[in-house]
């Protein structure tokens, strides 16, 4: 049961067009600069909740060490990390940066990171985090990216499985722009031009 639940997170297929901008609200700055809604803030958070449940279930009693990756990931880590505490007590739960990480030592982690694809880096992350001897390390990511040479199993609770698309919003951004955005959105032609550095 804990494989198959809904691995890949909710599969956005390739010919999902996004909905239409005047449907939702948005900063009005960004009018001309994003293509469409991707994926809705109301249901970023609904799938959240959901996340957070299975993170529960698999740590149990066990005191959660949070390790974010920034900044892409500081919007997912904290919702999530507030769905969590809802039912759980706050004194199990520690957000920690990356200085010295000795103190993982015997600990249950839970690596939080905004968008997966390749994995390198998560990789990279992982091997780093093992040397310091946890119990047991788990990978929230809320994106996960088709990509050639995707990373398959590396993420153990996904949010989305999206195309190769290049997102924004929700803390995602394109050279530090769109981190206001609430919702999950693909960048257009004239957003990409207008913030390119
Ligand atoms: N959006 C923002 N940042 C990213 C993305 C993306 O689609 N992929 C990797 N970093
Ligand atoms: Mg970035």
């Amino acid at each position: 049961m804990d494989n198959d639940r809904t691995k890949r997170g909710i599969v956005i297929e390739d010919d999902w067009p996004g909905y239409s901008l005047d449907l939702f609200t948005y900063p009005e700055h960004y009018h001309t600069d994003i293509e469409c809604v991707y994926i809705p803030h109301g249901v970023i958070m609904d799938r959240i909740e959901r996340l957070a449940r299975y993170v529960m279930q698999d740590f149990g009693d066990n005191n959660i060490m949070v390790l974010c990756v920034l900044k892409g990931g500081y919007k997912f880590c904290s919702d999530l990390v507030e769905s969590i505490k809802n039912d759980q007590s706050t004194e199990d739960l520690h957000i920690i940066g990356s200085r010295d990480l000795s103190f993982l030592r015997g600990k249950s982690v839970l690596i939080v990171e905004a968008i997966v694809d390749t994995g390198k880096t998560m990789k990279a992350l992982l091997k780093h985090v093992e040397t310091f001897e946890p119990k047991m390390v788990k990978v929230a990511g809320l994106l996960v990216k088709r990509v050639p040479h995707m990373a398959e199993g590396l993420t153990d609770y996904v949010g989305f499985e999206i195309p190769n698309h290049f997102v924004v919003g929700y803390a995602l951004d394109y050279n530090e722009y769109f981190r206001d955005l609430n919702h999950i959105c693909v960048i257009s032609k004239t957003g990409k031009l207008k913030y390119k550095v």
